[in-house]
């Protein structure tokens, strides 16, 4: 399974602008914002940033956020969307679902925008996404590439992976088509206990 854009289902919706709009307008999806703990010495205190669509992402983000505070750490959970400020942080940690094949733009955008904040703290990043998990050379490979966009931008960023959730009722009526097309079923694949575990190495 691979998604692939559809040519036939995105001529139609280019060419009947009204209709496009409908298709790719999607239901409403929290992107909530968290801070764990207060006030803290900057050598505490962690920025969690997220895109999302349908919103499994977020619920990631929020259980990263979860296991950081546990940690002891300060930690402050905002949309990617919200373009947080990255002054004040002894680390960022960056996450995105992936849609065909890619991180979603507006977290590509803002690590161009951020590039040289970025590269002055330790930077971690979490990718959400159904396909290629298995652990061959071709998965790994084809996983690897969904970072191509913005890991030249970063210095050793650490990457993980994990499985995240199909819910076609959280996806708009163009994605909803061009998922069961490519054959994608319901599913949440997250594994919270491997999620909860993870620790960025830099604040292990
Ligand atoms: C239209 C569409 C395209 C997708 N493309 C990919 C893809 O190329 N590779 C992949 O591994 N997962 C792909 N996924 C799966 C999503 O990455 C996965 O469902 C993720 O959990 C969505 O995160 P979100 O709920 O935060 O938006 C796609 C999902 C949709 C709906």
């Amino acid at each position: 399974m691979t998604f692939l854009k559809s040519p036939t289902v995105a001529a139609t919706a280019v060419t009947c602008p009204g209709l496009g709009y409908l298709a790719t307008r999607a239901p409403s999806v929290d992107t909530p914002e968290f801070a764990f703990g207060e006030e803290a010495n900057v050598n505490r205190r962690i920025l969690i940033t997220y895109a999302t669509r349908a919103g499994s992402t977020a619920e990631v983000a929020a259980a990263i956020g979860e296991t950081l505070s546990a940690r002891g750490y300060v930690v402050d959970v905002k949309p990617v969307k919200q373009k947080p400020d990255l002054t004040g942080y002894a680390a960022i940690v960056m996450g995105s679902a992936i849609r065909m094949g890619n991180w979603l733009p507006e977290a590509v955008d803002f690590v161009k925008r951020n590039q040289s904040a970025l590269n002055q703290v330790p930077v971690a990043l979490f990718t959400v996404h159904m396909l290629n998990i298995g652990d061959d050379e071709t998965s790994r490979t084809a996983r690897l590439a969904y970072l191509n966009a913005v890991r030249p931008l970063l210095n050793n960023a650490e990457e993980v992976y994990f499985e995240g959730k199909m819910d076609f009722s959280r996806l708009s009526f163009l994605d909803r088509m061009i998922a069961r097309m490519v054959g994608a079923v319901e599913a949440d694949r997250r594994d919270w206990d491997r999620i909860r575990g993870w620790v960025p190495a830099a604040l292990g």
